[in-house]
């Protein structure tokens, strides 16, 4: 029996805030005291917790006292604020948020692959990966374990509620005015998104790779401790509610075929292998959403690269590649 601890959620009221509590509740986590932090917009609201109406509270300094486990969903700056407070508080800080995954003496966690990592935390922080870069390294790494991972080639297809609630209304608006012939207005992406695709996921950098695609080149070696590894990615938002896909060509140090592949899935907690190509059947983001595990199909041996294998995987991601393995890491505590 797990001892119950005193849980806050900073964020609670966003997108990602609100899987955690669903995922504490269907995880049956042992809850002592639960304490729920946003902006001061959010202060007095109620959300629901095991049947029970919980007051949210305006985020403060001082608001940690008590609490063990504080997990982190407002955004970056809220992190890089008050996320050395809640870890002074004495709280294990899980965050969600891009602020300190790459630092040293954070440890950068999916626990179905390094959960050994979760102890060394000597700032009292653990990182949540991005979510694309979660949902890449679910599909990966059982096939790194047969062959041996060298490189990656990835786009991504990024659900809109990856920018938060506002994306998904940014998507219903501009679907219901051109349905009704009116104009259409952007303010979350920089052009339409209804009936489109968009090849930018977050900011440029001077590399000419997003943001969002300096992740996911850099955070799958720091989780898989391959400091060699070669990634190229394209991040690619498109006119989904929920649910991020991404096309992977894979190559590995040892020879590889597709049986072995598929072998290499069984018995992997968190994936499941949908790859029936003769009936049509194979992972697609309504299939995920809601759900904990990531799928995978289309498994093939690639045409162009030795060694290499082209497959697809699909996974929600405000819940494995947020909430879920947020609260899978302070199961691990
Ligand atoms: N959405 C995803 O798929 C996804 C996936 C992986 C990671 N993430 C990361 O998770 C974080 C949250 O994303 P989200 O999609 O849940 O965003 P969201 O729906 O916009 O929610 C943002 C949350 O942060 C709170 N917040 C904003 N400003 C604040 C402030 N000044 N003080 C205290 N709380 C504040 C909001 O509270 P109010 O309601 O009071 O404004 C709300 O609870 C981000 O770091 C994001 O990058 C998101």
């Amino acid at each position: 029996m797990r001892e119950a601890k005193h849980v806050a959620i900073v964020g609670a009221t966003g997108a990602v805030g609100i899987e955690m509590l669903r995922c504490l509740e269907e995880r049956d986590f042992p809850v002592s005291r639960l304490t729920l932090l946003a902006s001061a917009r959010s202060a007095g609201k109620r959300l629901e917790f095991r049947g029970e109406p919980v007051e949210v509270q305006e985020l403060t300094h001082e608001c940690f006292a008590g609490v063990e486990i504080a997990l982190f969903s407002a955004g970056g700056g809220i992190s890089l604020e008050y996320g050395p407070s809640a870890a002074a508080a004495g709280a294990v800080v899980i965050d969600n948020s891009s602020a300190f995954r790459m630092d040293e003496g954070v440890p950068l966690v999916v626990p179905e692959i390094n959960p050994e990592a979760a102890a060394q935390r000597p700032r009292g922080i653990i990182a949540n990966p991005n979510c694309t870069t979660i949902i890449t390294m679910m599909a990966l790494w059982p096939l790194h374990q047969a062959f041996g991972l060298k490189s990656v080639i990835a786009s991504s297809y990024q659900a809109v509620s990856g920018s938060g609630a506002q994306g998904i209304v940014e998507l219903e608006s501009q679907v219901q005015a051109i349905v009704k012939g009116e104009a259409v207005e952007s303010r979350v992406y920089p052009h339409q998104i209804a009936f489109n695709v968009i090849p930018q996921v977050d900011s440029f950098t001077e590399s000419g790779y997003t943001k969002e695609e300096l992740k996911m080149l850099n955070e799958g070696r720091k989780i898989l401790g391959l400091p060699d590894l070669r990634v190229t990615c394209t991040c690619v938002r498109v006119p989904v509610y929920r649910s991020h896909s991404v096309s992977l060509t894979a190559t590995f140090d040892r020879p590889v075929s597709v049986a072995a592949a598929r072998a290499a899935y069984a018995g992997y907690a968190g994936v499941q292998l949908i790859d029936v190509p003769e009936t049509a059947t194979y992972p697609m983001p309504l299939d995920t959403t809601g759900k904990d595990d990531c799928l995978v199909g289309r498994i093939r041996l690639d045409a162009v690269i030795d060694n290499s294998l082209a497959l697809w995987v699909v996974g929600d991601q405000v819940r494995k590649g947020a909430a879920l393995n947020a609260v899978q890491i302070a199961e691990l505590l």
